[in-house]
């Protein structure tokens, strides 16, 4: 479903990822790890379009969207939940949510945006209580669960998952991580990036290593979950 090709990327003249090289087969759970600063948000942020400096090519569904804008690669149905939420803190619940299908907007289809809003709704029934509270009051595990629902508005084929467990105590982040699940079997195809390597390598179908703008490692999340220099560097044993 997406291939990705010698994927060269740069801040200004500083190269920040290298040769990176990973495939991922629809409907797949896919899991990137790493220190900080290795790369893995600007890696995400590489297939959404929101970094244009790069060499190499990202092909999804058999079509190159190397240079696509933002815009067109949401429309060809991938989605990207950013590192820390991104969310519009002064909107409500609801504003975050159809924000999240502007681009399928036209006069005519609001009932088929409720009716998505209502699939939102049944994932995460905490977001349908809240639905006209405002963002920025809802708690961390809230905001993470609308920030997934509003990427998820637009009925993506691939998700892009950006540290979904920054921040919140272990009893959200396995509620968040069983969605996650969740999704993945009713047929989006995810790839994850989280710091979490334990929980991550846990669900994953296939996991990279990524350090310094590399991929140093790759396997089943259970090769790598029995890897000594993961163990070591990842998973604190
Ligand atoms: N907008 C930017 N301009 C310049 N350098 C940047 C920019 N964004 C990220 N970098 C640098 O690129 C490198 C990779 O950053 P990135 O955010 O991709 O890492 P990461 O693996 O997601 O780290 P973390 O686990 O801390 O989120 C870092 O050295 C970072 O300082
Ligand atoms: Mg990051």
């Amino acid at each position: 479903m997406l291939s990705i090709e010698g994927l060269c990327a740069y801040y200004g003249d500083l190269e920040v990822l290298n040769n990176v090289s990973l495939t991922l087969k629809q409907g797949q759970i896919v899991s990137i790890i790493g220190a900080n600063g290795a790369g893995k948000s600007s890696f995400l942020k590489c297939i959404s379009g929101l970094i244009s400096k790069k060499t190499g090519r990202v092909i999804f569904e058999g079509n190159s969207i190397t240079n696509f804008s933002a815009n067109s690669i949401v429309k060809k149905g991938i989605s990207h939940v950013l590192e820390g939420r991104q969310l519009f803190n002064h909107l409500d619940v609801i504003d975050n949510l159809n924000l999240g299908a502007y681009l399928f907007f036209k006069r005519g289809n609001s009932g088929l945006i409720s009716q998505r809003r209502d699939e939102v709704f049944d994932l995460f029934p905490i977001l349908k209580e809240r639905s006209r509270q405002i963002a920025g009051t809802l708690s961390g595990g809230e905001q993470q669960m609308l920030a997934i629902g509003r990427a998820i508005m637009s009925t993506p084929k691939l998700l892009l998952l950006d540290e979904p467990s920054l921040g919140l105590a272990p009893l959200i982040v396995s509620n968040i991580f069983s969605i996650i699940e969740n999704l993945n079997q009713k047929g989006t195809t995810i790839l994850l990036v989280e710091q979490n390597a334990n929980l991550a390598l846990g669900i994953s179908d296939f996991s990279y290593v990524f350090e310094s703008g590399r991929i140093k490692l790759q396997g089943t999340g259970q090769e790598l979950l029995g890897n000594e220099d993961v163990k070591k560097a990842y998973l604190g044993h």
